[in-house]
């Protein structure tokens, strides 16, 4: 953060010496800036057109290209009528959760007419991320890719690709997003699912007026493309496959992987996965196509997005062909897929797995009801952690921390469930009893952490993926069924697990995670499902001060937004 401090005694030759010295030998001190203007435009996909909110008038919004070391300052200026904030989702914010953006948490909301600049360094980290809206349901446009190039002179640890490109998978509504959600609401039920997915903004040929909405990547024989793939969309967990083509995995969450062949890749809101493809099939046209994982019978876009894969020279009339996509409910390929995801685990990469546990965590992830007369059931769907649904803040926790303020949360969070059940045996529909709060867990700095994320049959299990802000974890274990702290642990792989940022929990089992809390703050965690997280599916830990000068969270940036 020494880079923040302007210095106004370097002037004439030496600083253009300086700068030159720098520039050559170290591009760590760069700073990039954006400038993200929140507007409303209108919009059209399947024959439809619409206002929506997006960055720039773009939907995806701009692509963030950095490269690890620099220090990025990001205006984002509000015109649109809703309050805005805006996620880093996946960048680690040390010491520096003012920058983190998720609403009410660790800042309030940017207002209308209003501006802030998120100011942060990239500190240890290289690959995809992804920035999006973190407040009401807005993420459904408000999004876009960051790509973080290794440091200069620092290669890839797999074959240099001749070209990249990114793939951000979303989803689209025939209608105003935040007035299906306010009728939801009001009715107690979930909102419509959306019209159609779509692969950089666009539903492809297998849409109405899609002519200008298909996106295509022209490839050459026997090049390698990186395609950087961040699955955007609000609520389905989708596959991704090219027809015709293999795809190795190098990383996921921007940590590299042990690269693997696979046909399809399984990808979660919020997760990202970079793939190289070569071109090495028959000139042609080839699909790109995302459809939803769903292995319960809940309702779910089904529906096929599309992007082409585009041999150079091959003329626009040539069929492409679709690729064979994991079938909708393929508990199987989702298994063994996420199996064969591991840290690459090399001196220069290597996997700091934590091998020894200060603090255990078994949190109990549930759907439930509660009473609302209005509603058109007699009761409203919520979601709970530890029969815990959150509540959101009026006042942004990290400010309340930082400052504080009593009153705004409690530090109670519970361990452990209040009761042991068969967690994911025979349906339970039972009232437990759910609580409402804004508990947060707190944790000492530098302890190791093991939580254990269980799913439940409080009305149907599901899986979910959870979202940690503020770190990465590790992988160290997952199941089908209920976690077993008798046997399960002597399973854990504590040597190459995967590394990530999102991590699914199966349905009806269970996942367990390790981290340092090496980060002071307050750090949110939630289903990165937004129907999920919207119902209470979240919590926050309030990670301590350390003793030394360089562990404390930052002063507060001087625009904070106030509430
Ligand atoms: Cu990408 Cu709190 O989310």
């Amino acid at each position: 953060m020494a880079s923040r401090v302007g210095n106004t005694f370097f002037s004439g030759l030496f600083s253009f010496v300086l700068f030159v010295f720098l520039g050559i030998f170290s591009a760590e001190a760069a700073i990039k800036k954006y400038q993200f203007e929140i507007q409303v435009k209108n919009v059209s996909r399947l024959c439809h057109a619409k206002p929506i909110v997006t960055v720039n008038g773009g939907f995806p919004g701009p692509t963030i290209y950095i490269r690890e070391g620099d220090r990025v300052l990001i205006n984002v200026t509000n015109h649109a009528r809703y309050n805005m904030s805006i996620h880093w989702h996946g960048l680690k914010q040390y010491r520096n959760g003012w920058a983190d953006g998720p609403a009410y948490i660790t800042q309030c909301p940017i207002k209308t007419g209003s501006s802030y600049t998120y100011d942060f360094n990239v500190t240890g980290q290289r690959g995809t991320l992804w920035w999006h809206a973190h407040i009401l349901w807005l993420r459904a446009t408000v999004y876009g890719a960051i790509v973080i190039m290794p440091k200069p002179g620092t290669p890839f640890p797999f074959p240099q690709p001749n070209r990249e490109e990114v793939l951000l998978l979303g989803e689209w509504w025939h209608n105003d997003v935040e007035e299906l959600v306010k009728q939801g609401n009001k009715i107690g039920l979930p909102p419509n699912m959306s019209d159609a997915h779509t692969i950089n903004g666009k539903p492809g040929p297998l849409f109405p007026c899609s002519e200008k909405h298909t996106f295509a990547m022209e490839v050459e024989s026997g090049k390698t493309y990186l395609l950087r793939i961040i699955n955007a969309a609000l609520n389905d967990e989708l596959f991704f496959a090219i027809a015709g083509h293999n795809m190795t995995v190098v990383e996921v969450d921007a940590v590299y992987t042990k690269p693997f062949t696979t046909q399809a890749i399984l990808i979660a809101p919020g997760q990202t996965t970079n793939i190289l493809v070569r071109a090495n099939q028959a000139p042609g046209r080839y699909f790109m196509a995302s459809r939803s994982f769903m292995d319960v019978p809940i309702p779910v876009d089904n529906k096929t997005a599309t992007a082409i894969f585009q041999y150079k020279g091959v003329p626009n009339s040539v069929l492409p062909s679709l690729p064979q996509l994991p079938a909708p409910n393929d508990t199987a390929f989702s298994l063994s897929y996420t199996g064969n995801l591991k840290s690459l685990n090399t001196p220069l990469f290597p996997a700091k797995v934590p091998q020894n546990v200060d603090r255990k965590l078994f949190y109990t992830i549930g759907l439930g009801k509660d009473s609302c007369p209005t509603c058109l059931n007699g009761t409203k769907l919520l979601a709970s952690l530890n029969n815990i649904s959150f509540v959101m803040p009026e006042t942004a926790l990290l400010q309340a921390h930082y400052f504080n303020l009593k009153g705004v949360f409690k530090t109670d969070f519970p361990d452990k469930p209040p009761k042991p059940f068969n967690y994911t045996g025979a349906p339970l529909t039972a009232n437990l009893g759910t609580s409402h709060g804004t508990r947060l867990s707190k944790i000492a700095f530098n302890s190791t952490v093991e939580l254990v994320l269980q799913d439940t049959n409080l009305l149907t299990v599901e899986s979910h993926p959870f979202h940690l802000h503020g770190y990465n974890f590790f992988v160290v274990g997952t199941g089908v069924g209920n976690f077993d702290p008798a046997k399960d642990p002597a399973k854990f792989n504590l040597v190459d697990p995967v590394e990530r940022n999102t991590v699914g929990v199966p349905t009806g089992g269970w996942t367990a995670i390790r981290f340092r809390a090496d980060n002071p703050g307050v750090w949110f965690m939630h289903c990165h499902l937004e129907l999920h997280t919207g119902w209470g599916l979240k919590m926050a830990f309030v990670v301590e001060d350390g003793p030394g000068p360089d562990q404390s969270v930052l002063p507060p940036p001087k625009d904070l937004p106030p509430c």
